[in-house]
């Protein structure tokens, strides 16, 4: 049978509910299915609570909590230097901080691409277009991310290779990462880390896995995007060369230093631990 448990309206324009809302710019296609299954999502009156069910969104009345959506919404792309204290999601029920409360200017309904942890600095990419979100969110992507790691005490070279090679954690082992030391003080270590996956809490439990304890954590850079230009709390609207640039898959700018890519991989490409250079 086609499409989902039951169709609202003729078969010839209906797409699934997830993917209008996502066109719509209400969410990314799992944060709508979410909606769904919350029950805040209706057509043409009906409370629709299955996720597969199709509508067409010319001549359905689509509605989140009550509103009819639009899909003539503007598209938004923004990239924001989160600080640390401030959650991704986009409600809180214990009533913490969210980035989009520092959002202040922007009136479309933005929401995250990906997450950041509580604690965790740096680059977070928002927007209200679905379609762009799910596509930078996809795997074949392989976006390289790095991260800035602030750690207790010296890095050995045994740890670097580690978290180079790969670690074995409780969802499977990581894929290779790019890792360098950036400074050292007498009581901490900043590493680089650069990986391409964007597992829950990854580098955290990477660096928990060989006995390193972060104690801070910033995205400098995601793809070619850095932070170049924003402080803390800054946001600003992406050029509409980055976001082309950044929705191509397998996005890989020329002069990254990343690790190596499933595709570098099967051509045999090497890519070592890259040393501190010599001061
Ligand atoms: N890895 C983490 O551990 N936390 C983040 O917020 C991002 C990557």
């Amino acid at each position: 049978m086609e499409g989902g448990p039951f169709s609202v309206s003729g078969e010839k324009m209906k797409e699934r509910l997830q993917k209008i809302l996502a066109r719509a710019g209400i969410s990314s296609r799992r944060a709508a299915e979410e909606l769904m299954t919350e029950g805040r999502v209706s057509v043409n009156g009906v409370v629709i609570l299955e996720k597969g069910t199709k509508a067409d969104p010319e001549t359905d009345v689509i509605a989140v909590d009550g509103r009819s959506i639009s899909l003539d919404v503007v598209k938004v792309y923004l990239v924001l230097y989160k600080p640390a204290g401030y959650m991704t999601t986009l409600k809180d029920p214990r009533g913490r901080p969210l980035v989009t409360d520092l959002l202040s200017g922007v009136r479309e309904r933005v929401y995250p691409v990906g997450r950041l942890d509580y604690n965790t600095e740096g680059l977070l990419l928002l927007t209200n277009d679905g379609e762009w979100a799910n596509s930078l969110a996809h795997p074949r992507h392989e976006v390289n991310k790095e991260y800035h790691v602030r750690v207790r005490g010296k890095v050995t070279a045994g740890q670097m290779q580690r978290l180079a090679a790969g670690i074995e954690l409780d969802d499977g082992k990581t894929a290779r990462a790019a890792v360098r030391i950036v400074r050292e003080s007498d009581t901490n270590t900043w590493l680089s880390i650069t990986i391409h996956e964007g597992r829950y809490r990854q580098v955290r439990r990477m660096c928990e896995a060989v006995s390193l304890s972060v104690v801070r954590l910033k995205r400098v850079r995601y793809g070619f995007l850095g932070l170049e230009g924003l402080k803390p709390g800054e946001y600003r609207a992406l050029t509409p060369d980055e976001v082309d640039r950044l929705r191509r898959p397998a996005h890989r700018e020329k002069g990254e230093n990343g690790p190596r890519s499933v595709s570098e991989k099967r051509r045999g490409g090497k890519r070592a631990v890259q040393k501190k250079k010599p001061a």
